[in-house]
C-alpha cells in the first residue's frame, strides 16, 4: 500500500511545524525519515497516523484520505512508538492485544494464539507473562512491534526504534524491521536519526529540517548528496566500526 503526503501542514496553536511536506512512500518499500531533532519527524508520523489534526493538504493511505476518512485510514496503520509506549500494568500478551481488543471481541484462545503468533514474529516466543518493568530496552521495542503487527497492518509507522539502544540490540532491531517487511510487505516508514542503522534498512532516505523535506532520493543517493547536515552524518557513519560496515550490509 502506498502513503502519499501531498502537501502537508500541520501547526501547533500558532507555531507552524510542518511546511507543505511531499512524499511518496512506494508499497513495500522502507522509507526512512531522517533529520535534527525539533525538525518535525514524529509530528509527520503522527499526521500519518491520523494523531493530530491535519492543517493543510492531506495524507492518503492506499488513496484513503486521512483528513476525510480518518478510521478508514487509521485501520491499515501500525505504529511503534519511541519509547514503545506499553502500559506498565498490563502484561506483554495484554500490552500485545491492547489495539486489537479495540476493533475487535477476541475469546481467550483466540486472544492467546494472536499474542503467540506475535511474539514469535518478534523474538520473543513464550514471554507474553512478563511485566513491561521486567523487560530489557530493545524486549520493550519488540513488544511494541508486536502490538503493532497484531493489527496486521498494510503501512508501519517507527518511531526512532534504535533510540537508547546499544549498537549490538539495534543491530537486532533494524535486521527486525527489515525481516518485518519482507515478511508482511507492509509499506514502512522509520524515523530515526542513526544513520547507521539508516543505511542499514532503507530502501530510500528523505531528510527533514525545519519542517521541510531538504533530500530525497536512494540510500546509494543519499550517500553522495553534497548537502551541509547529510555529508557530516554519512562521513560519521562511515567512520564507525565494526558495526558501521552495515553500511554494506544490504549491498
Ligand atoms: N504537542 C506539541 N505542542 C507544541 N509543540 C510541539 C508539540 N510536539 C512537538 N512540538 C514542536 O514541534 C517541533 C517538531 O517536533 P517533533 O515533531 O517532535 O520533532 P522531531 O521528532 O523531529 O524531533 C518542535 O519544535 C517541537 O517543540
Ligand atoms: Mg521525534
Amino acid at each position: 500500500m502506498s502513503v502519499v503526503v501531498q502537501d502537508l501542514t500541520l501547526a501547533y496553536g500558532a507555531t507552524t511545524v510542518l511546511h507543505g511536506i511531499d512524499l511518496t512512500v512506494e508499497p513495500g518499500e522502507v522509507l526512512v525519515v531522517m533529520g535534527s531533532s525539533g525538525g518535525g519527524k514524529t509530528t509527520l508520523l503522527k499526521c500519518v497516523a491520523g494523531l493530530l489534526p491535519i492543517t493543510g493538504g492531506d495524507v492518503l493511505v492506499d488513496g484513503v484520505s486521512v483528513r476525510r476518512e480518518p478510521e478508514k485510514a487509521r485501520a491499515r496503520l501500525g505504529m511503534v512508538f519511541q519509547y514503545a509506549a506499553l502500559f506498565d500494568y498490563l502484561n506483554v500478551g495484554d500490552n500485545v492485544l491492547f489495539g486489537v481488543r479495540r476493533q475487535r471481541r477476541l475469546n481467550p484462545a483466540e486472544g492467546r494464539a494472536l499474542v503467540a503468533e506475535q511474539l514469535e514474529a518478534v523474538g520473543l516466543a513464550g514471554k507474553e507473562g512478563l511485566m513491561p518493568a521486567e523487560l530489557s530496552g530493545g524486549m520493550r521495542k519488540r513488544v511494541g512491534l508486536a502490538r503493532a503487527l497484531a493489527l496486521a497492518p498494510s503501512v508501519l509507522l517507527y518511531d526512532e526504534p534504535t533510540s537508547g539502544l546499544d549498537p549490538v540490540t539495534a543491530y537486532a532491531i533494524d535486521q527486525l524491521i527489515v525481516e518485518t517487511r519482507d515478511r508482511t510487505g507492509a509499506t514502512s516508514v522509520v524515523v530515526s536519526h542513526d544513520v547507521t542503522s539508516v543505511l542499514r534498512v532503507a530502501d530510500r532516505v528523505a531528510f527533514l529540517e525545519a519542517g521541510r523535506v531538504v533530500f530525497l532520493g536512494s540510500v546509494e543517493e543519499f550517500k553522495s548528496a553534497e548537502q551541509a547536515g547529510i555529508v557530516e552524518l554519512v562521513t560519521l557513519a562511515r567512520s564507525e566500526a565494526p558495526l558501521g560496515s552495515g553500511l554494506q550490509a544490504r549491498e
